[in-house]
């Protein structure tokens, strides 16, 4: 079976080969470093070999408690902020029909997530939507402590049991939490809830092939397995005794590395499939979540083309140079649908009839990538050969496998994300949380 392939070669106009080359030594001692556990933030490598680590019994816990949700709610809603929902809305997306929530024949949950906001109106309309609909919870919290999902999942609790009485209820809701501290598990324990357990070693955007990312994907019902599978091959090829040159999660690193020192400092994640979108979101998480911290790290974003190319197009092909992009590319379409031929030609493509649309794509994918390069875009190239699980779960160990190197090569620590408590101790003195008389007075004197 093939793999997902990186092509690099498109950004040896902006930096040369040997230089690229040139980092085999400090890349292995990156992966040394992971391997042995021996550098900043060896407590959080959970991730590291979880793909081969995960068994069979697991899975089918995963894939039973799924069931149980599948055969009793029209709704699934994942409470759940950051890496706590990024890793299961990216697969199940790009998995999905693009107009999943509205196809009448459904033989799965329509997934929804809350908690990643604090939208009244959003959290007004959820309830209202859910008034008339047969749901289940899935509650994602590692802390357990998260004020976002906490005052979700508080208010769908209450009107689960208010719908559907306290003891169904409890057989709807399942936490997936720490094994022993936070609100949620004590929560968890007290109603009886179905539970899975986040490892202390995996950090939350490191946690899509943890129950945090498998039972939602389960219950939209993908194949887990095959997802597992698929990380799991990658988990091989990055491995610690692969050849530099053999490594992509290796060469990537090196080679993004390469082109921040040399002034890329903003890297874009390019799709051509709007179902990977949200893949992108995860992927901006990942990365910067990982590297932006100590005044450094290249600021990650994501386009979804052809849209972009009609709006920040025009910023990629002609504004500040500090850019490089990494297209994800699908060779192979799960449908297929002919340009059609028209009668009169009056928009003159009639030299397209007959062509697949995908053809076009690639096309708009072969020419995008020549006039960026052509603009001083260095090209990234990921390709899988379809878009599966077994690719999905490729394509997700290998992004994680380059952060953990690339965060390395950086100098920073990748596992840890000290800047997020900034807004978060700000919004606790303003709403006058207790134990924070002194923060509360010193912030209101500033406003
Ligand atoms: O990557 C991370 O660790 C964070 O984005 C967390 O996932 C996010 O803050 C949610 O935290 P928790 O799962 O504890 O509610």
């Amino acid at each position: 079976m093939e793999n997902i392939k990186l092509s690099i070669d498109k950004a040896f106009g902006f930096v040369s080969k040997e230089s690229v080359a040139a980092y085999k030594a400090e890349v292995a001692a990156a992966c040394k470093t992971l391997h042995t556990g021996s550098g900043k933030g060896s407590e959080y490598l959970g991730w590291l070999n979880l793909p081969s680590s995960i068994d069979n019994e697991h899975l089918t816990d995963i894939e039973n408690t799924a069931k149980i949700l599948r055969d009793n709610c029209e709704v699934v809603v994942v409470v759940g902020i950051g890496g706590s929902y990024l890793g299961s809305k990216a697969v199940n997306d790009a998995l999905s029909s693009s107009f999943d929530w509205l196809l009448a024949d459904r033989k799965s949950p329509i997934m929804i997530h809350a908690g990643q906001n604090i939208g009244e109106d959003y959290l007004y309309e959820l309830q209202e939507l859910l008034k008339t609909k047969k749901f289940g919870i899935i509650s994602i919290s590692k802390s357990g402590t998260t004020t976002e999902p906490a005052l979700a999942f508080r208010l769908l609790k209450t009107q689960l049991e208010e719908q559907q009485g306290k003891a169904a209820a409890q057989k709807l809701i399942v936490a997936i939490t720490d094994k022993s501290r936070g609100a949620l598990r004590t929560l968890a324990t007290q109603e009886g809830y179905k539970t899975f357990v986040i490892e202390d070693s995996i950090g939350g955007r490191f946690s899509v092939l943890s129950p945090v990312g498998l039972l939602p994907i389960a219950v939209a019902g993908f194949d887990v397995r095959e997802l597992v599978k698929g990380a799991a091959k990658m988990e091989e090829v990055c491995g610690q005794d692969a050849a530099f040159e053999e490594n992509p999660a290796a060469q990537y690193a090196a080679v993004r590395n390469e082109l921040y020192r040399k002034g890329k400092g903003i890297e874009i994640l390019v799709n051509f499939h709007p179902k990977l979108h949200f893949f992108g979101e995860w992927w901006k998480q990942l990365y910067g979540e990982s590297e932006g911290k100590e005044n450094k790290g290249i600021f990650p974003a994501a386009v979804d083309f052809s849209a972009d190319l009609h709006s920040m197009g025009q910023w990629i092909q002609e504004g500040e140079r500090s850019i490089f992009e990494t297209v994800i590319s699908i060779k192979e379409t799960n449908h297929t649908k002919i340009f059609p031929t028209s009668e009169d030609n009056l928009d003159g493509l009639n030299f397209l009839a007959g062509k697949p649309v995908d053809f076009v794509n690639k096309m708009a994918e072969l020419g995008t990538m020549l006039a960026h390069v052509d603009g001083g875009v260095p090209n990234l190239r990921l390709e899988l050969p379809r878009l599966n699980e077994y690719y999905l779960g490729q394509m997700i160990y290998f992004f994680e496998k380059a952060c953990g190197i690339s965060g390395y090569l950086l100098g920073v620590n990748p596992f840890d994300q000290p800047g997020v408590e900034a807004y978060k101790a700000n919004m606790f003195a303003l709403l006058e949380k207790p134990g924070f008389e002194a923060e509360t007075k010193a912030i209101k004197a500033r406003l």
